[in-house]
């Protein structure tokens, strides 16, 4: 997948914001990439191109070859490749609809994922693959913990057999313990259905966790985008130097940076 150069421009009531400029990225077939940048870099904005939500201004947004338009002139089966977790479950799951009504909705859009006399197993199947009793069908999100929400929120966009996850800050509003069982959960996923992430962050500590490659943006722009462990031991801009230096202060001078390949299990 490429996307060079999406470029938007937002429109004030005299002033044009150009939110995101020159951004050329490609992601591989079961690849993790991440896209870290401090707040306004215009991570969300890039998201919000892939998913088609936002037309870039110049430049195209390319699946397997195939030019993407925006969400609503997208083919079906494109619409369906491409999925998005948000960061806060609480305000992106409808909490008057039961976990089962919230899956299901995704195949009232596209029934051909799940024929409808499969739906009943197709649902403790979502729930399950996702590390969730089936028997949470039956609850309302207030009901369940930020964790949970947010598996629910990923089991309804694997829901879709998506090709592309986009998550947006997925796990930023989750303490740090739920934080990692999410993102080893993202990664048997990946493996499992055979995925690509697109893995947006603020956050240095979670990139080491998830990513196989590293987008480093700043001010609207492309500043380095290298493996993880290039970016981690050998990083190239000086921005990237200048994020790592502060996420050394944060945790501690001397903690040496391990990337995805080291990670190991609880
Ligand atoms: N609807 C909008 N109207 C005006 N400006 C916007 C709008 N959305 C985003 N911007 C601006 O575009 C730039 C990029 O924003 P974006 O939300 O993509 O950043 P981000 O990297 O996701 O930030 P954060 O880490 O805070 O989520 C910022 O300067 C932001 O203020
Ligand atoms: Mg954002």
């Amino acid at each position: 997948m490429t996307f060079p150069g999406p470029r938007r421009s937002l429109r004030g009531a005299r002033t044009i914001v150009q939110a995101v400029d020159g951004v050329d990225l490609d992601i591989q077939a079961q690849e993790t990439l991440a896209l870290v940048g401090e707040s306004g870099s215009g991570k969300s904005t890039v998201a919000r191109c892939v998913l088609g939500l936002v037309n870039p201004q110049q430049g195209t947004i390319t699946y397997e070859g195939r030019e993407l338009g925006p969400v609503d002139k997208r083919p079906a089966e494109l619409q369906r490749a491409i999925q998005m977790v948000f960061q806060d479950p609480g305000s992106s799951l409808n909490p008057r609809m039961t976990v089962a009504a919230i899956i299901r909705e995704a195949w009232k859009v596209h029934p051909a994922v799940a024929p409808k006399g499969d739906r009943r197993q197709a649902l403790a199947d979502a729930l399950t693959d996702v590390g969730l009793d089936p028997g949470v069908a039956d609850r309302r999100p207030s009901a369940l913990s930020g964790g949970q929400r947010q598996r629910v929120s990923i089991a309804r966009a694997l829901a879709l057999r998506p090709r592309l996850l986009v998550c947006d800050e997925a796990v930023s509003a989750l303490d740090v313990s739920v934080q990692s069982q999410i993102l080893r959960l993202l990664v048997d996923l990946q493996r499992t259905h055979d995925l690509s992430i697109l893995f947006i962050t603020h956050d240095l500590a979670v990139v080491r966790q998830i990513a196989d490659r590293v987008a480093v943006m700043r001010k609207g722009e492309l500043v380095e985008c290298a493996s993880a462990e290039e970016v981690f031991t050998a990083p190239s801009h000086s921005y990237t130097k200048q994020l790592l230096g502060a996420a050394y202060d944060l945790e501690g001078a001397g903690r040496s940076f391990e990337t995805r390949g080291a990670v190991s299990g609880e």
